[in-house]
């Protein structure tokens, strides 16, 4: 571990070291290594899993790094309040374009964990606004929202967020109806939890700022997948008791799922969006937190009190968004490739159907997932450890979430490289 630096999610004492990585290109990591270790890390690695769901259209794609250097040589960055600029203004227009027709304005943060801070506050506060404070938030068991207060305490109860459980305020959680491979099963589950939230919304009409959810794909608690259905009959839950519908998409945007965001997949018009990660091609951090017009304007007021008093220093960074807008180019040319993907994945997915060491084997868009038998399923299962080691001497970079084994590849992966991927697995699954 390099002396000077604390790394995020991990245990420096027991981590494994990390791997320095020269350069990338397309989806290969170039890797720094030395001879003595030549035999067990490769020259370069695939990137199976996007690098923390980020990259969408390959590394160091010279579109988006030439967007970031023409921006870069005339306007780096200035301050986003009293000031605007092109490719804040540019990229809002573009974006809302892309987004169901109702949700027109767009708050500018860094992270998806900030994105979801500012829609839990646009909610909270568009309530207080009107002399109708509303007390707590709707989320799902096995939620995962980011790391920053108010999405860890929208987020499951995990071990994530264990230390600081005291500091998070109460939200009331509803089981995620997971979609399972016998339609009816899948939908009686759904209905028990609508009719769960709908007891809830009927008994407490005034206590719920809004429901948060990961629409068709919980990420981080296991890659879980929900169904269409569910979402249509959600939004028609909160709009017939007055609620906000929050989707968390800082996962699911940008082809993921299949389409271009899950929202729109499921022809659902959430009152608020939050959107990052896939929003630069993985290339700067750069959030947007999109809401309605009737949001907005409960806030647009000459009582200064109306006002929503948030902001980052990064705020719109022109680079930032520079580098949204040619990605934005990009995804529009990789429409035919993320709808397609799913056809992809599922080709090779037939063959681990009866594989005895699988179960759940299942997929959305772009995101292929399966859990590997276990008596101890979960985040801390050494599982995940032993697999991301023998994938690196196979040339991935595969991050499994305990049991759960998983991929979400750029989108200009070839089949060669798909199929590379699926040998490796196959090759790791004999070998556990
Ligand atoms: C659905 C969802 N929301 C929010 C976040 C937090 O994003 P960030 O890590 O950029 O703060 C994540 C990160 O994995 C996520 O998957």
């Amino acid at each position: 571990m390099h002396p000077n630096i604390w790394y995020p999610y991990t245990q420096a004492k027991t981590a494994p070291e990390p791997l320095k990585v020269k350069s990338a290109q397309g989806v290969w990591l170039e890797l720094e290594t030395d001879a003595a270790d030549s035999e067990r890390i490769p020259d370069r690695i695939l990137d199976c899993i996007s690098s923390w769901w980020v990259n969408l259209h390959g590394h160091a794609h010279p579109a988006i790094a030439a967007a970031i250097a023409q921006q870069a040589s005339h306007l780096e960055h200035v301050i986003f309040a009293g000031f605007t600029h092109d490719p804040a203004e540019q990229l809002a227009a573009k974006l809302v374009r892309q987004l169901p027709a109702n949700l027109t304005r767009v708050f500018y943060s860094d992270n998806g964990s900030t994105a979801v801070e500012v829609a839990l506050k646009m909610a909270y506060q568009y309530w207080s606004n009107q002399g109708q404070p509303r007390s707590t938030f709707l989320a799902f068991e096995g939620a995962y929202h980011g790391d920053t207060f108010g999405a860890m305490a929208v987020g499951a109860r995990s071990l994530f967020s264990s230390a600081f459980a005291p500091l998070l305020f109460d939200v009331e959680f509803v089981p995620y109806p997971i979609a399972s491979t016998d339609e009816e099963t899948t939908a009686a589950t759904e209905q028990a939890v609508l009719n769960a939230i709908a007891q809830k919304l009927e008994q407490h009409p005034d206590r719920y700022a809004g429901i948060i959810i990961e629409p068709l794909v919980q990420g981080s608690y296991g890659m879980r997948m929900g169904r269409v259905p569910f979402l249509q009959q959600l939004q028609e839950l909160a709009h017939t008791h007055q609620t906000l519908l929050i989707f968390d998409e800082v996962m699911t945007g940008f082809g993921r799922t299949g389409d271009w965001f899950a929202c729109r997949k499921a022809g659902v018009t959430p009152d608020i969006i939050c959107l990052s990660k896939g929003l630069t091609g993985g290339f700067l951090p750069l959030a947007v937190t999109v809401c309605s017009e009737p949001i907005y304007s409960v806030f647009y007021s000459e009582e200064p009190l109306h006002t929503l008093y948030h902001g980052h220093s990064y705020a719109g960074n022109p680079l930032g968004c520079a580098a949204g807008l040619a990605s934005l180019e990009l995804t529009a040319a990789s429409e035919p490739v993320f709808r397609a993907m799913e056809a992809r994945h599922t080709a090779h997915l037939a063959d681990f159907a009866d594989h005895p060491k699988l179960t759940n084997i299942r997929v959305t868009g772009t995101i292929a997932a399966m859990d590997i038998v276990t008596n101890a399923p979960g985040y801390l299962n050494q599982l995940s450890l032993t697999i991301r080691k023998r994938a690196i001497s196979l040339g991935l970079l595969l991050r499994p979430l305990g049991n759960v084994l998983y991929l979400m590849p750029p989108y200009c992966i070839t089949d060669e490289e798909l199929a590379f991927v699926y040998q490796g697995i196959r090759t790791i699954l004999a070998e556990i």
